[in-house]
């Protein structure tokens, strides 16, 4: 039962917070809202997603040009529609968009760039299993005009905020502004994103690890060691792990962050810098991590701190408590990473 009284929305929350901390600015609490709309669009289309073709084919509503499109494609969508147009940005970047995204020039171009992964896990659609939406907002570097590639190809620490909003069984915005990380639960009956999970934090060490073991045969030899350490080959330095593994990133990190464990997407010999993207996923994440106590590297570096080179770029992803972190850290420099 919903007691309106004692809830914080999250618009009352990102201005509580704007009050205590004079650095931040109201922009960047409207863009936060922006992303928050686009979250709730999102939201009601994946959950009409198994009625597309029923819809569809029964010709009874005219749902068809809409919602047949890919739900990632709608997504992007949706997210470049909530955000272009609002003086608060001067350019996007998305994984589904192979260039940067202009803003459109009758529009008078903001301080903010943002960097989205709008369908996060998208092959999970299918199996009615949780997928997300991932952020990163930084400000500008360029003065006037349009944003430029120099304004996307930020390394992570100088993100102003980052978060993910995850569809699952209820719907979750968690973002960081730089002073913790806060999560909302969306309260269908009123539309509201209600403050949950406030200053979510990682344990030092914790039971789960997840990671696509089917890729065992293509690790280094210091990854195979660290994931036999996480099954207990070694208890006195590692003890035994469990092992959880969804395939969509933001819900294996909201698990991970929610109840403690590590994430990994290493390279393999297929795939030498793996699978994810440093600007939509690793770098977001990254923000994340820290902000709640754990930590996030690539198996050597800091995530952070990487400067990217190019907006598609991808990078391997270790991701969680810092201490397991730390363990895998270890292993690489004991048995080496050369695939
Ligand atoms: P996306 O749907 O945005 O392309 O991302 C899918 C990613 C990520 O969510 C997940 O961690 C990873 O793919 C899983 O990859 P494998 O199927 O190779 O394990
Ligand atoms: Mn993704
Ligand atoms: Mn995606």
């Amino acid at each position: 039962m919903l007691h309106a009284t004692k809830v914080t929305t999250l618009e009352r929350f990102i201005l509580d917070q704007e009050r205590e901390y004079p650095e931040a600015t109201g922009e960047l609490t409207n863009l936060l809202y922006d992303i928050a709309l686009a979250a709730k669009i999102i939201a009601a289309q994946i959950r009409r997603a198994g009625l597309v073709q029923i819809l569809g084919d029964a010709g009874a509503v005219n749902v068809q040009g809409e919602s047949q499109q890919k739900l990632d494609i709608f997504a992007n969508e949706t997210m470049k529609h909530a955000l272009n147009r609002t003086g608060r940005v001067c350019a996007m970047a998305s994984e589904e968009d192979e260039e940067l995204i202009p803003i459109p020039g009758d529009v008078e171009p903001g301080r903010y760039t943002v960097l989205f992964d709008p369908l996060d896990g998208s092959s999970n659609i299918d199996v009615n299993a949780a997928v997300g939406t991932i952020f990163s907002v930084y400000s500008r570097i360029s003065t006037g005009g349009q944003g430029t590639l120099e304004d996307v190809l930020q390394p992570g620490h100088r993100q102003v905020a980052a978060g993910y909003v995850i569809y699952g069984s209820s719907v979750m915005m968690v973002y960081s502004a730089g002073h913790g990380v806060h999560g909302f639960t969306l309260e269908p009956t009123i539309g509201e994103f209600l403050l949950s999970n406030p200053q979510m934090q990682m344990p030092r060490t914790a039971k789960y690890y997840s990671v696509n073991e089917s890729n065992f045969q293509r690790w280094s030899k210091g990854i195979q060691a660290a994931v036999r350490g996480f099954k207990g080959e070694d208890p006195e330095r590692m003890k035994a792990k469990n092992s959880r593994y969804i395939g969509s990133l933001v819900a294996d990190f909201h698990r991970n962050l929610i109840k403690g464990g590590i994430f990994l997407y290493p390279g393999d010999n297929r795939n030498p810098n793996g699978k994810l993207r440093l600007l939509y996923e690793c770098s977001p994440m990254a923000y994340l991590a820290e902000q709640a106590g754990g930590a996030a590297t690539d198996g050597v570096n800091r995530i952070l701190e990487l400067q990217p080179s190019a907006l598609h770029q991808r990078v391997p992803l270790v991701i969680g408590c810092a201490e397991d972190v730390r363990f895998v850290q270890e292993s690489l420099k004991t048995h080496g990473n050369t695939l």
